[in-house]
């Protein structure tokens, strides 16, 4: 594996790539990586010959009051990671590479930033969309992969990419959890002892929720009490918010259609550390 830092650069590798006819696969993250990362990474090698990963801890996507200084970071881990899985470049460029001094841009997304993580990390989407843009040209990919667990931001991307013609496939995959459910995350290693046993609490409450819709309940109300109670009986959570939705739209409507796709989202800090999960299904 290649590591690369300058933005010429790698367009010159994956130029030279493209011009012997291999497909580009991007895999954007933000280091850390845990075995949700590793499984995009492994997924990347059936939609192409050259795997490039990209490690970079993104400022603008973080609000002032949010965990960019403290976010997890071990370059050398990563390293061996990603090597092990087979990723070909690992594209890590340093701050001012990609934000170097007088740097103005920002790409903003409509329809799908006004609601949930929007609101509740203003400015988030824009610091990711800007971000994601410029990853997109520094890798020229034919295919881009991103996680579930970022269900809002994988519609986001889906948005920025149609609407602005980039020519780049999206590809989403499902959550990997821990053994007892917990969503894999990079900011689980900053949960103590006490609030890692409660926190695959959100998992359950999600379950209630899909169980609630397999079960014949229809009514978005109905199903977000059901989650929320769950959640509520735990007081270590402060519930950011849960929401039932449909999974290509985020409306919200009063009663749910059969055959319907539903994506429960869910928001909660723990102490000091916010998670997010969420689950997909289908109303019968
Ligand atoms: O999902 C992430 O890790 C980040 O939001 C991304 C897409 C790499 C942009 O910084």
């Amino acid at each position: 594996m290649i590591v690369v830092e300058k933005v010429k650069e790698m367009q010159k590798i994956v130029d030279s790539h493209k011009k012997d006819g291999k497909r580009i696969v991007c895999v954007p993250t933000m280091g850390y990586f845990h075995k949700g990362h590793l499984s995009l990474m492994e997924l990347a090698r059936d939609y192409g010959e050259i795997v490039v990963a990209t490690l970079f801890v993104n400022p603008t996507q973080f609000g002032p009051n949010e965990d960019f200084e403290r976010y997890p970071r071990n370059f050398q881990r990563d390293l061996e990671l990603a090597q092990s899985v087979g990723v070909d470049y690992l594209f890590a460029p340093h701050i001012e590479e990609m934000y170097p001094d007088n740097f103005f841009t920002k790409v903003v997304v409509g329809k799908f930033t006004d609601k949930f993580e929007g609101v509740k990390r203003p400015g988030h989407f824009d610091g990711v969309a800007t971000i994601v843009t410029k990853l997109f040209n520094a890798t020229k990919p034919d295919t881009a992969i991103f996680g579930q667990k970022d269900f809002q931001q994988a519609l986001v991307v889906k948005q920025l990419v149609k609407e602005l013609l980039f020519d780049i496939k999206i590809v989403v995959a499902p959550i990997v959890r821990e053994p007892d459910g917990l969503a894999m995350s990079s900011r689980n290693v900053y949960l103590s002892e006490e609030e890692r046993k409660v926190a695959p609490k959100i998992y359950e409450a999600l379950n209630l929720g899909i169980k609630a819709i397999q079960n014949g309940e229809r009514m978005r109300k109905r199903i977000t009490s059901i989650v929320l109670q769950h959640l509520r009986q735990f007081r270590e959570f402060y519930i950011d918010y849960v929401a039932v939705v449909d999974s290509e739209t985020l409306e919200e409507p009063e009663e749910f259609m059969t055959g319907q796709s539903v994506v429960i989202l869910v928001a909660v800090y723990l102490g000091k550390t916010r998670l997010i999960d969420n689950v997909l299904v289908t109303v019968p």
